[in-house]
């Protein structure tokens, strides 16, 4: 299959391209070589990159030149997959979708950019463009306080497992990294970046208290070398027998909207438009609690919900369908948000040597894709479902 891919690849962009994948055992993952996304898109190319990503749910555009590749040309690439929404952490708090009046952007000195940026003055900064209201800077390290240096680095437990924005009318469909900067240092017993929190014995927060033992095991078992952990939801649809197929496709699950304060009911199972492949969206009861409230599948109570869900992700967390995906600097890793659910794994924070670094740009959209620029969104359909209205700067799309 990959074969028929790279010759794609290689007739859109030059005989230079190379494809290696699928990367994951589920047959997720496609490693792509020799495209330098300096380069304006052409629809042609933009075209296969679509394709890829919508058969392979995760596409990784590795070797980027970040002595000359920006921020803002990532925020241009980003415009040909939807219109970018801006991140809550760039605004004062409370954030996004708790507030809908008169937000604010941080002052510069507060920025997560400017954080960043005082943690190694000299040896690390971030990539012009990253001041973008549309760019989340996710980073291990900011200036440190005396107390801080003097307690050393700390270790955070990962995420939980989510959709990144599942609950708008129209969700966010793909979400990409730049890799800046991935950790080195190999400290941790074992040989691992940092140990395994799950020696800890630590509580189920913030999942509940009460959480299957089992599921819990499938959920905390995450990578250690600062990998970002991937489910396949189109391989664990795909490996269910066909009368469960059949019962799925009748769900509607109901995610609370703090834009709309309601719940519409959505279908928990998707067809991608491009590639036909059938997925569970989001199939969790509490993506990101205490942040937000359980979902609850339509016709069900709120425990019988979460029984429901609990069993499918403990399906989908099978190892067989799991892909820890390793970060490399110079990347651009897309996934498509309706096929994956994801989780970001435990990471060493208030770093103080550069070895720890872990430093990636995300950006993530929502609409149609664009062959061309600048995309031409309605500014009705901007104003309702873009926050704040943001469309991309034209100096951006012209860098
Ligand atoms: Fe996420």
């Amino acid at each position: 299959m990959v074969k028929a891919i790279n010759e794609r690849f290689r007739q859109a962009f030059g005989a230079h391209v190379r494809c290696a994948g699928p990367l994951a055992a589920s047959g997720a993952g496609l490693r792509v070589s020799g495209i330098d996304l300096c380069n304006p898109l052409r629809p042609v190319e933009v075209n296969v990159l679509l394709d890829a990503l919508g058969q392979y749910r995760i596409v990784t555009l590795a070797g980027q030149r970040l002595d000359s590749f920006s921020v803002a040309h990532f925020e241009r690439f980003a415009n040909h997959w939807g219109a970018p929404l801006p991140h809550p952490s760039n605004f004062k708090r409370p954030a996004l979708d708790r507030f809908m009046d008169n937000p604010e952007l941080l002052p510069r000195e507060e920025r997560p950019s400017s954080r960043v940026n005082g943690a190694f003055p000299g040896e690390l900064q971030c990539l012009p463009g990253a001041d973008s209201p549309a760019v989340l800077v996710v980073a291990n390290m900011h200036g440190l306080s005396d107390e801080e240096r003097e307690a050393g680095p700390t270790l955070t437990r990962g995420t939980t497992w989510h959709t990144d924005i599942e609950h708008h009318p129209i969700p966010l469909h793909v979400s990409m990294f730049l890799v800046h900067k991935a950790p080195v240092s190999r400290d941790a017993p074992g040989g691992t970046w940092v140990r395994d929190p799950r020696s800890d014995s630590a509580p189920n927060a913030p999942y509940f208290e009460d959480a299957d033992p089992e599921l819990m095991g499938l959920r905390r078992a995450l990578p250690l070398n600062g990998e970002t952990s991937y489910a396949d939801t189109a391989a664990a649809y795909a490996a269910l027998p066909s009368a469960e197929q059949r019962r799925l496709g009748s769900i509607r699950v109901r995610r609370y909207s703090y834009a709309t304060k309601e719940t519409v009911p959505v279908p928990l199972v998707r067809t991608n438009p491009r590639s036909g492949i059938k997925s569970l969206h989001s199939p969790l009861s509490c993506p990101r609690p205490p942040r937000q409230l359980p979902v609850e599948v339509d016709g069900m109570s709120r425990a019988a919900s979460r029984d429901f869900l609990d069993e499918i992700e403990a399906h989908v967390l099978q190892r067989e369908f799991r892909y820890d995906h390793a970060h490399s600097p110079g990347d651009v890793t897309l996934w498509d948000l309706f096929t994956t659910i994801h989780v970001a794994p435990p990471i060493k924070e208030n770093i103080q040597s550069l070895d720890d670094a872990r430093l990636f740009y995300r950006i993530s959209c929502k609409g149609e894709p664009a062959l061309t620029l600048p995309r031409r969104d309605p500014p009705e359909w901007v104003e309702e479902h873009i926050f704040l209205g943001y469309t991309t700067p034209r100096e951006v799309i012209e860098v």
